[in-house]
């Protein structure tokens, strides 16, 4: 896996005529050294191996932006030449890296238009009247030979079931329709290699098969950045749709449990003689992904070994099944592991699979068929791919896709399956035999990564899982019989202070729904104010007051629609959301509630599978009379109100105390409460809470399990009972009326699903 190891891609090769040639001349002595005469190059440096000795390898360097031509490596053959040898008439050199050709945009224009483009490059896209943008208008054509941002794509709704995957740079597309069951297969022009998905299938739920391909020169590498991001948000979902949540640190116990098993197997190349600095890169890698996982409550089994010819197992699955590993031996073990003198001339990959194949198969009799069903695997080997023994793995991969597909062929019933095994493979080295070891990959989302060598390895993995946006499960809180101004911030970690700033100064609730939105009401702005006249107080480690970028009010909003039908003011679709200028750090005491019709909600919700609105609605508002609360600001900190929304028959007799509240002069109570609202407040059956002048904009919020789900929103009332704030109880025939959340979800969807921006990661809402 380091540059010392692709020697043993090219004794495959090795011509036993170049030996015997060799071994004849330098008589019955094999003495063959390379020379080094002529092979400087232009611009740039190169590295050896094994100095000039057989089997080294020369490896060229070259500034950033620009790539080796036109070899990025030449190995030294046992008849002391080159491979391949230096050409005379066409020197190596750098050469300035390009990226694929960004023309393929269908229905837009790239500018400006040009035969190349180079390193540093601009370009813009436009789409055509009548087609809308997706991805990036601008992009720069990147040191490693790619484009910034993500892939334009021009699509105008033509009623298809899946959206326009697009056309990466440097690609050819076949298929135009977007139907379920529709294919797009890729290409990659000229001297580009495809690195993910070459075919994609529209899928029942919208979404395409696979993830986006690209366009790879041989001298293309993922940077540290992209790897930690894609391989990071990947391992990420594995841990959390598994983990069990749990936060011991003070007050009670949370535990969310999930079942499942994780095993984790590790493999790392180790092939001839590594030169300890590699290996101990390597080692030093893998101790700290382990470590990282760690920071998940999920504890997986590991099997972790190094290979070349042979493998020298590191850490046994089974010792994890037995009950006896863990984990800081793991970490021990490791940390006193050293090369022995065990290491051949010789690479043998399949084996490794194998390998992982018959531990699977231990644990698939030990657990039974019913309870291997359960079990997640997750392969992850490093290599540049280079075998010259035991053959392809190929096979290999297929039984155990065989195994844990449980030999389900089609792909519908495969996907089912999918997110049960996942095999990554770091392609590391200056010559990769990217070939071999594409297929090998496993699993949704990018599972191929290409870097040049294994120094930055530690560093991606240290970046890869932030704890901090572990804790960023939404709705999680603490919950505590102690009511000081800290345990409140544990207990409604999502609860935002709001101050319009204008002619007349407004105090509004609000919601934190994702690390850059707070949720509020749309009544405490008026016409006029601007982002500047907001502030969100929410205290992280950053400080108190959050400075507001942006706030949108709910497009359907109009206090005055209903002033001629005997309703002064009409608060239907009383919702904004207010996008702060930086993302809020999250942490057990800042960390957004759970909004509807979002994944993160069913997963709180623990909703399997493919899951609705209509679920969710149904497991939080099923009863005729719902226990909800909401918030009232106390000093600096807050106090929990209790009410119950009545549902269902009760809902007329409550709505119907609307007509009592001043300015309403229809005698029809929907006309002001539509369907839009949550009707709480009265004596019966229960005595509500009634909110306070100020408690506008709360979350109206129900726990599901530990978990916090805002279902609605404080808008109005009938009777104010109490401007100065404070616990107060309803009297008979005061109400309150909430916006529920369920009627305002393409409002939200829109704003902070919005994946045509690059501001903020946009929170996945469910397809119905
Ligand atoms: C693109 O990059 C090349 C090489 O650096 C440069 O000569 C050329 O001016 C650039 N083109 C534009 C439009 O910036
Ligand atoms: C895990 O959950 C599934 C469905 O929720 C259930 O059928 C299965 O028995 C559970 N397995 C274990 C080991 O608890
Ligand atoms: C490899 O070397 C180590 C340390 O020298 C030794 O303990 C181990 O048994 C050897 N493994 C094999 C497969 O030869
Ligand atoms: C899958 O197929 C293999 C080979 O045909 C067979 O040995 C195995 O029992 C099958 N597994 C299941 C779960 O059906
Ligand atoms: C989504 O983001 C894009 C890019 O910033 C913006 O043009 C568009 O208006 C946004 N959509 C909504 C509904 O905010």
């Amino acid at each position: 896996m380091s540059s010392l190891l692709f020697n043993m891609g090219f004794s495959v090769n090795w011509s036993w005529f170049a030996a015997l040639s060799c071994l004849l001349s330098m008589g019955g002595e094999v003495w063959c050294d390379c020379t080094d005469t002529g092979m400087q190059m232009e611009g740039g440096s190169y590295t050896l191996t094994k100095q000039l000795q057989k089997g080294s390898m020369l490896v060229y360097q070259c500034p950033s932006g620009y790539y080796p031509y036109p070899t990025l490596v030449r190995l030294c053959q046992l008849d002391n030449t080159w491979r391949p040898a230096p050409k005379r008439f066409s020197p190596q050199r750098c050469k300035r890296v390009e990226c694929p050709d960004p023309n393929v945009l269908e229905y837009g224009n790239v500018s400006p238009p040009q035969e190349k483009y180079y390193v540093d490059n601009e370009t813009t896209y436009e789409c055509y009247s009548g087609y809308t943008m997706r991805g990036s208008s601008t992009r720069v054509c990147l040191p490693n030979g790619k484009w910034s941002g993500s892939t334009p794509i021009c699509s105008r709704d033509s009623g298809d079931h899946c959206a326009d995957p697009g056309i990466p740079a440097g690609a050819s597309r076949t298929g135009n329709i977007f139907g379920i069951d529709d294919r797009v297969r890729y290409t990659c022009n000229g001297n580009l290699f495809l690195v993910g998905s070459s075919e994609r299938v529209c899928q029942e739920n919208g979404q395409w098969t696979g993830k986006e391909p690209a366009c790879y020169y041989k001298h293309t590498y993922d940077t540290p950045l992209e790897v930690s991001e894609a391989f990071g948000s990947s391992i990420k979902d594995t841990l959390t749709t598994l983990e069990s949540t749990d936060d011991t640190q003070e007050g009670r116990k949370i535990r969310i449990p999930k079942n499942g098993t994780l095993n984790i197997y590790i493999a790392v190349d180790i092939s001839e003689s590594i030169e300890k600095e590699h290996f101990i890169n390597a080692r030093d890698a893998v101790t700290k992904l382990i470590t990282k996982i760690s920071s998940f409550s999920v504890t997986p089994n590991y099997e972790i070994l190094f290979f070349s010819a042979d493998i020298i197992g590191v850490v046994n699955i089974l010792d994890f099944l037995d009950g006896k590993a863990i984990l800081s031996n793991v970490k021990n073990t490791l940390e006193k592991f050293e090369v022995g003198d065990n290491n051949t001339a010789g690479t043998d990959l399949n084996a490794v699979f194998e390998h992982f194949l018959e531990r699977m198969a231990i644990i698939k009799q030990r657990a039974g068929p019913e309870g291997f069903k359960e079990h997640r695997h997750v392969l992850i080997v490093f290599t540049d791919g280079a075998y010259n023994m035991g053959g392809s793995p190929e096979p290999t991969v297929k039984k155990i896709k065989n195994m844990v597909y449980m030999n389900h062929t089609t792909e519908r019933e495969t996907q089912s399956r999918e997110e049960f095994l996942d095999i990554y493979v770091f392609a590391i080295g200056a010559e990769i035999y990217d070939d071999d070891l594409q297929p090998l990959t496993a699993g949704i989302g990018k599972h191929y990564f290409r870097m040049k060598d294994i120094e930055n390895l530690q560093e991606t993995f240290d970046e890869i899982i932030d704890e901090e946006e572990v804790k960023g499960l939404c709705g999680l809180h603490k919950e505590y019989d102690t009511y000081d101004k800290d345990s409140k911030r544990k207990m409604y970690p999502w609860w935002a202070y709001i101050i319009v700033q204008n002619e007349r100064p407004k105090r509004c609730l609000g919601s934190l729904v994702s690390p850059k939105f707070i949720l509020t009401a749309a009544h405490c702005f008026t016409f006029g104010d601007l982002p500047e006249h907001v502030t969100v107080e929410i205290n992280d480690e950053q400080g108190r007051v959050k400075k507001v970028k942006d706030f949108k009010l709910h497009p359907n909003y109009n206090v005055n629609a209903k002033a001629e039908l005997g309703v002064k003011e009409f608060y239907d679709y009383d919702v904004a959301l207010i996008q702060l200028e930086k993302d809020v750090r999250i942490s057990s005491s800042v960390r957004p509630i759970c909004i509807p019709c979002t994944q993160e909600t069913s997963d709180a919700l623990q909703l399997v599978g493919e899951s609705t609105c209509k679920q969710q609605e149904q497991l939080l508002l099923k009863n005729h009379l719902e226990k909800l609360n909401f918030l009232t600001k106390i000093g600096d900190s807050v106090d929990e109100k209790e009410v119950h929304a009545k549902l269902g028959d009760n809902r007329d007799d409550c709505i119907r105390h609307a007509l009592q509240a001043p300015g309403i002069t229809t005698d029809n109570p929907k006309v002001p409460v539509t369907d839009n609202f949550m009707c709480t407040g009265g004596l019966t059956p229960f005595r509500d809470h009634i909110a306070c002048t100020g408690d506008s904009g709360g979350a109206v919020f129900k726990n599901y399990q530990h978990r916090t789900i805002q279902v609605g929103m404080v808008s109005w009332g009938t009777k104010n009972l109490c401007k100065a704030g404070g616990m107060v109880e309803s009297v008979e025939s005061s109400r309150d009326f909430h916006m529920n959340l369920f009627r305002v979800v393409p409002f939200l969807k829109s704003v902070l699903g919005n994946d045509t921006q690059d501001d903020y990661a946009p929170l996945q809402f469910l397809e119905n």
